[in-house]
């Protein structure tokens, strides 16, 4: 019996022996058998750290900067004036109603003002087939990252994108706390936007962190071709890292700063409301961040002027600054407005502006300039500016084209 299993006498034997040795021989044993384990164990080891080495590799320069460094895009152009693809289709008073807008007071939306046409002004309609019609045309101030009340106002003017065509008057982004989520919004609805100091202080930190040419601004030819305008001074903050700027710029995606890129320093809107005391009539209208000189013509202006002033420096006002406290600044809409009163008194063309950017004077509604930043990031209101032609039937059944606008702001 012992004779067919010899391997289990010799474990029963080595047994023997361990148990009946003394203790330190024991663990002699112990320490021997260890060490010819080791050489496996070891390999073993060797192997792990190779594979975690390389791990850690591939988690800080491939996968970490993959997850949370986006791909970056290249800046094109910034377009310094465009056309709005658009023209305003009049609607009936019926619609009015249906889109809330001709009853006072009604719902949570404050209402301003309200301006109609009564001089029998016949307006040529546009029939420009490449244009599309829309109801209403509607412009929001700087919503500043404040998504949740930007939609709370979008709600309560009933904005649909199929009939309704909106404009961001730039600083949509920056400052308050959602600035991506209205960037993606503004994105999946086509959203026109024009472009802010803010957004470009975010593109020149995009070009910064990935190391991109600095973006600059193009004039479009009436041939097609475009003409390279300088692009203004980039003026590096001493802790741009910490920069709130630098910060969004950073975690921004291509499709984000492609947006941001697209939108214009100044658009043509079409006509729009010139409201007098007694009436209202109509005159060309562009839309711009900060303001525009009223000394130059629409392609003769400076971006940085656009982007940042909000006073003319007297006594030519043909200079600005962002500055209303420097010695002879003065409200540049204040003069811009008289200058434009001049022009229509002389005959001349006159221009109506809706501009953001002065958050300190808030809303502010004059005949050729009107301001609707209401100050939503100091926690005052957001305001939108909607403007539309409204088709009105004489009893003799002759239709006159009424060219109404009117604001509705939602609290901060
Ligand atoms: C402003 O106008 C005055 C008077 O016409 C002129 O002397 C001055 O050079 C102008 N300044 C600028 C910055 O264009």
């Amino acid at each position: 019996m012992s004779d067919d299993t010899p391997l289990i006498r010799i474990n029963s034997n080595s047994n023997i022996r361990k148990y009946s040795e003394d203790e330190s021989e024991y663990y002699l044993d112990q320490d021997d058998d260890l060490s010819h384990y080791g050489l496996f164990t070891k390999f073993i080891a060797y192997v792990l750290c190779i594979i975690l080495g390389l791990g850690t590799l591939y988690f800080f320069t491939i996968f970490l900067p993959d997850t949370f460094i986006p791909e970056s895009t290249d800046l094109v152009g910034i377009q310094k004036i465009s056309n709005i693809n658009v023209y305003l289709n009049p609607i009936s008073q019926e619609r009015v109603s249906e889109l809330q807008m001709g009853v006072k007071n009604v719902g949570s939306p404050e209402q301003y003002d309200e301006y109609e046409n009564e001089n029998e002004q016949d307006y040529q309609s546009i029939t420009d087939s490449k244009l599309k019609p829309v109801e209403r045309i509607i412009l929001i101030g700087d919503i500043h990252g404040h998504y949740t009340q930007f939609r709370k106002l979008l709600s309560s003017i009933n904005y649909k994108k199929e009939t309704d065509h909106l404009i961001v008057l730039g600083d949509f982004i920056t400052k308050g706390p959602d600035s991506s989520k209205v960037l993606d919004y503004l994105i999946a609805n086509d959203i026109d936007c024009i472009l802010g100091n803010h957004e470009y202080y975010v593109l020149q930190n995009y070009a910064l962190f990935h190391n991109l040419d600095q973006p600059f601004f193009v004039i479009p030819q009436e041939n097609n071709d475009i003409s390279l305008a300088e692009s203004y001074e980039f003026k590096i903050k001493d802790n741009f890292n910490s920069d709130p700027e630098y910060i969004l710029a950073r975690k921004l995606q291509p499709e984000h700063v492609k947006y941001i890129n697209h939108c214009s320093v100044i658009k043509h809107l079409g006509d729009v409301p010139v409201v007098k005391s007694k009436s209202t009539s109509f005159a060309p209208g562009i839309a711009v961040h900060a303001g525009i000189r009223w000394d130059l013509e629409l392609n003769e202006q400076d971006p940085e002027d656009n982007l940042e002033m909000r006073s003319y420096l007297g006594p030519y006002f043909n200079e600005t600054t962002s500055d209303p406290s420097e010695e002879d600044a003065i409200s540049w809409s204040k003069i811009f407005n008289m200058k434009q009163k001049e022009r229509a008194s002389n005959g001349d063309n006159t221009l109506v502006v809706y501009y953001g950017h002065d958050a300190h004077r808030g809303l502010n509604i004059k005949r050729y300039a009107k301001g609707i930043d209401s100050g939503c990031d100091a926690g005052k209101q957001l305001t939108a500016m909607v403007i539309w032609k409204e088709s009105h039937i004489s009893k003799k059944g002759k239709e006159n084209i009424l060219f109404k606008e009117k604001s509705f702001q939602v609290q901060c």
